[in-house]
């Protein structure tokens, strides 16, 4: 049978530094609670200038190197984001533009932090099928944007990036299974009231903060933590591996506590799991394809290794894929 595999990594962090310090003085909280509570010891912000194609295309042109590809050689481009340049035309539209990708379809997916594992079964599937060769995968956030910075229960959580990946035609190993899964009756849990069709803009809608994001850490938390050990074993079952031939873990980074709850259902010690939130918070759909594309770059994933990536989002969402590399 045809497999996909992942041929290219890349990813991209805006310059700007915020520190938990630096939060300190816009809301009431502390570098003590923040990492306690969370893990999260800095962020990136993305310039005023720069949306979320920018980061994108940066990420897009790394992981096209990385797999020795060139534009051109792309039949789809899928951007996960909560955080599109605009309401419409897509985002993948724009970089495709950006990139020159003329052959390459385009569309985004909306999973919240689980959208770029959606987006990377759909490519399987897309590959598995025959039906594409080269398929771009990419998670990107502007958070800080649709962040209210008066609210402390969720600006601290956030940062800006993106990462890629290049999912590719393989004649073994490539993916063993991919998972995916909703519950909306969590939609309000985690959401952007306003700017769709539901309420529309009006300055009552400015007023009210409705185009911030808000969220309910608590339910989302506990949901996060019921289900990240649960689609991970059960991608597992999908693809006959068993846990003791996981190598490495690589979550979505929203809070250290969900990761540990994660790892403890895989019965995983701390090195066979990949986090970088301290460093970057929770970038949402862009935060598996950092963590995979530096844990690659640091020489944590070998031929044959055998990795599970998961993630949890709005929606409500999970993912779950695992993969022989
Ligand atoms: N600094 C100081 N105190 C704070 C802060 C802050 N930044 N934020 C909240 N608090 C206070 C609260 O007001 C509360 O005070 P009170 O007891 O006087 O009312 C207290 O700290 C405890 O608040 P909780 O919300 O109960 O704290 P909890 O331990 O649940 O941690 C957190 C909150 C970190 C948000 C946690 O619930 C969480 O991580 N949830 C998951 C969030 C998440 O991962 N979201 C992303 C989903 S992915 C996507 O699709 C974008």
């Amino acid at each position: 049978m045809r497999k996909a595999t992942i041929t290219g990594l890349g990813k991209y962090l805006p310059d700007r530094v915020m520190t938990n310090h630096d939060l300190e003085k816009i809301v009431d909280t502390t570098d003590e609670w923040i990492k306690t509570r969370t893990g999260i010891e800095k962020r990136r912000i993305a310039a005023d200038d720069q949306a979320t194609s920018d980061l994108a295309y940066e990420a897009a042109k790394e992981a096209l190197a990385d797999a020795d590809l060139k534009a051109e050689d792309l039949d789809l481009i899928i951007v996960a984001t909560i955080t599109p340049d605009m309401m419409f035309p897509a985002t993948s539209c724009i970089v495709q533009e950006k990139l020159e990708a003329k052959n390459a379809a385009a569309f985004d997916l909306g999973a919240g932090c689980s959208g770029f594992i959606y987006g990377l079964s759909t490519a399987v599937n897309f590959v598995e099928s025959g039906m594409y060769e080269n398929v771009l995968v990419i998670g990107a956030e502007v958070l800080s944007k649709i962040l209210d910075w008066e609210d402390r229960g969720t600006c601290v959580l956030f940062g800006d990036g993106a990462g890629a990946a290049v999912v590719s035609a393989a004649e073994e190993g490539g993916f063993l299974a991919t998972d995916l899964g909703a519950d909306g009756s969590g939609a309000d849990t985690l959401y952007q009231p306003a700017g769709g069709s539901r309420t529309p803009a009006s300055h009552e809608s400015i007023d009210n903060k409705g185009h911030f994001l808000k969220m309910e850490g608590t339910s989302v938390f506990k949901f996060a933590v019921k289900t990240m050990g649960k689609a991970s074993l059960k991608v597992l079952k999908k693809a006959g591996v068993k846990k003791e031939e996981v190598n490495l873990l690589v979550p979505h980074q929203a809070n250290t506590r969900i990761i540990d709850a994660a790892a403890k259902r895989l019965k995983l010690d701390d090195d066979q799991v990949y986090v970088n939130l301290p460093e970057y918070g929770n970038t949402s759909a862009a935060s598996v394809p950092i963590a995979l594309a530096e844990a690659k770059e640091k020489g944590l994933v070998n031929n044959g290794d055998k990795i599970v990536l998961v993630a949890f989002g709005a929606g409500l969402t999970w993912a779950s894929a695992v993969l022989e590399w």
